[in-house]
């Protein structure tokens, strides 16, 4: 059931008092307010919609409602309606195919592992910048709301790479170190640890122009590129396999995955945005060039990820055809944050890719079972 979010802030507006004095819920202010955990404000007044902001808030973070981002709450809603368990998918037939002799060629293996690699640390590098950066300097709580279901989601991923190694019976410490072994991934992952690592002092707070852009390039580096730009051209890779009948079990953990992120970057999106909203002075001209060569940077590092993991392409993949992809995407990426867009335009090599986002074409995808999760609703009491 739907909450009517219009009636609940016309509600809250009618039961505040008409004037708030501006500093009424400040907590003090040497007090760890941003995070919810400083003391508590005893004679604070209640939270109006109002005072709620993305980032340097004071007021109570601690208190949900009334809320005041509806995209936030909406996100959560979906997010726990797509509910899903790794173990849920059998892989029976990727075993057999894993194990047969012939029926995936060297090159293909070493794209699958590869891939496997790069998401099986990815995971967790998207996880700790959630809960590590940007949880506490987000100052909103219906968009923590949202990151602690995503941080849940990242957690799950994880353990379908976990799930997977040892279904198929793979070296678990070849996969799992590709990060730090295999340079092409080693480079996409030090490049977005580079705009986290700051966020992690404990001192680090957003308050002025420079920590606020920083924080930003964090959303980008990691919401829109992490999981907006490199997610993608992996989850094609596999979902092409999945295509043409091999791994379908993967193909399938990859599908739910990828419903998952579409909405973890679709999240990221309106917290850059509103940020934008609120602080229009943190989006100057300069900034916007900045996030634009983030971006074709990205779009490079993902290319040689390409070469590298199909040196000589497979199944109608190879690496050109992901790096047209990868500038379709970054150009999209850029619409979506009000940016012009950094390559020649380009066609989505990949047009099905949009079909495997909606799940409920899955049978007719793959022809593999549908589990229906849209159960998280109702509960009938009757
Ligand atoms: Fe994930
Ligand atoms: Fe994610």
């Amino acid at each position: 059931m739907m909450l009517d979010f219009s009636e609940t802030a016309t509600t809250d507006r009618q039961e505040r008092p008409l004037f708030t004095p501006p500093c009424f819920t400040m907590a003090p202010a040497e007090e760890n307010e941003a995070t919810g955990l400083g003391t508590i404000d005893r004679h604070g007044g209640r939270v109006s919609v109002d005072e709620k902001r993305m980032i340097n808030c004071r007021a109570d973070v601690n208190q949900l409602l009334p809320l005041k981002y509806k995209w936030a709450w909406e996100k959560y809603l979906a997010a726990c309606n797509n509910h899903w368990m790794p173990t849920e998918v059998s892989m029976q037939a990727d075993i057999a195919l894993w194990k047969s002799r012939d029926g995936l060629s060297e090159d293909e293996r070493r794209a699958i592992k590869r891939n496997l690699g790069f998401f099986a640390a990815s995971e967790s590098l998207v996880a700790n910048n959630i809960v590590l950066a940007i949880y506490r300097h987000l100052t909103n709580p219906e968009c923590r709301q949202y990151l602690l279901r995503q941080a849940f989601e990242e957690a799950v991923h994880t353990h379908t790479f976990q799930y997977i190694v040892e279904s198929l019976g793979l070296d678990e410490g070849e996969l799992f170190n590709m990060y730090r072994e295999v340079p092409s991934i080693t480079d996409k992952a030090a490049w977005a640890i580079k705009h986290t690592q700051h966020l992690d002092d404990p001192d680090f707070k957003i308050g002025t122009p420079q920590a606020g852009q920083a924080f930003l390039r964090d959303l980008v580096a990691f919401y829109v590129i992490f999981e907006g730009m490199w997610f993608y051209t992996g989850f094609a890779q596999i979902l092409s396999f999945g295509r043409r009948n091999k791994m379908v079990g993967i193909a399938e953990q990859y599908q739910y995955i990828l419903r998952d992120e579409s909405i973890h970057l679709n999240f990221g999106i309106d917290v850059i945005n509103q940020i934008k909203i609120e602080n229009p002075h943190l989006w100057t001209s300069a900034f916007q060039d900045e996030v634009q060569n983030m971006i074709r940077e990205a779009a490079e590092l993902e290319a040689a990820y390409g070469r590298d993991t199909m040196p000589r392409g497979f199944l109608g993949l190879n690496a050109a055809l992901c790096e047209q992809y990868m500038h379709f995407i970054a150009n999209r990426r850029c619409a979506q944050i009000g940016l012009t867009p950094v390559f020649a335009e380009a066609e989505n090599p990949f047009p099905w890719m949009s079909e495997a986002m909606d799940l409920k074409k899955e049978k007719n995808f793959f022809e593999t079972r549908v589990i229906e999760y849209q159960n998280g609703g109702a509960l009938d009491w009757g």
